[in-house]
């Protein structure tokens, strides 16, 4: 079988940013067989008139993004929550990966994820994002759960996730993407 190859966002550009360190977690417990390659979220603000229906107008920044995201076969999200919710950079990112029958992410196989310091991890982010992935029929692995609480607490001075079952649950969230990609071929 050829390498599936995904792509691995962080909903956070802060430097020291948990959510990042946990999609570099992620990328050192991909199944076999998977490359991952991790891409930024950081694009100017979304206007309509630089999209759909000129798609020409589209910032060169987003036309690369684009280019990468429909390569990939999956997707993986690892995103904080922001006043309950998606950050704003991030669903300005999807915004721009929205539009058009050749949007990326149509149909797009995706696990979620997320970390805070708080108690919540991140599930009403998790929630909001339903609405995202139902509008575009994204496939959502919805099992396991991936919601680090006291993300400020399960990580070393080296940026490793300490915390063995949170690592466990990683594994088997990305088996899973694996398996919805293989399924999806069918
Ligand atoms: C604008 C803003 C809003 C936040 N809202 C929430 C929130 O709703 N729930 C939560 O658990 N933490 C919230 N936090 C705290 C973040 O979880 C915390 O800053 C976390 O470290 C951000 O993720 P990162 O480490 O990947 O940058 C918020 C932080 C910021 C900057």
């Amino acid at each position: 079988m050829d390498t599936m190859h995904w792509v691995g966002l962080s909903g956070s550009l802060r430097k020291d940013s948990y959510n990042t360190l946990l999609l570099k977690t992620a990328s050192t417990l991909l199944p076999e067989g998977v490359a991952m390659e991790i891409s930024s979220i950081d694009l100017p603000l979304y206007n309509a008139d630089n999209d759909m229906p000129i798609a020409a107008n589209r910032p060169e920044v987003v036309n690369k993004s684009r280019e990468i995201l429909t390569k990939a076969d999956a997707l993986v999200i690892v995103s904080p929550e922001y006043n309950y919710s998606i950050p704003g950079g991030l669903k300005n990112f999807i915004d721009w990966h929205s539009r058009g029958d050749d949007s990326p992410l149509l149909n797009k196989p995706v696990a979620l994820m997320g970390a805070t310091p708080g108690m919540w991890g991140t599930v009403r982010m998790q929630l909001a994002f339903n609405q995202v992935f139902q509008f575009l029929n994204m496939k959502p692995v919805l099992k396991p759960e991936i919601l680090i609480a006291q993300a400020n607490t399960k990580f070393d001075e080296n940026g490793n996730l300490i915390d063995g079952k949170a690592k466990e649950l990683v594994g088997r969230k990305l088996k899973a993407l694996k398996e919805a990609v293989l399924q999806l071929r069918k």
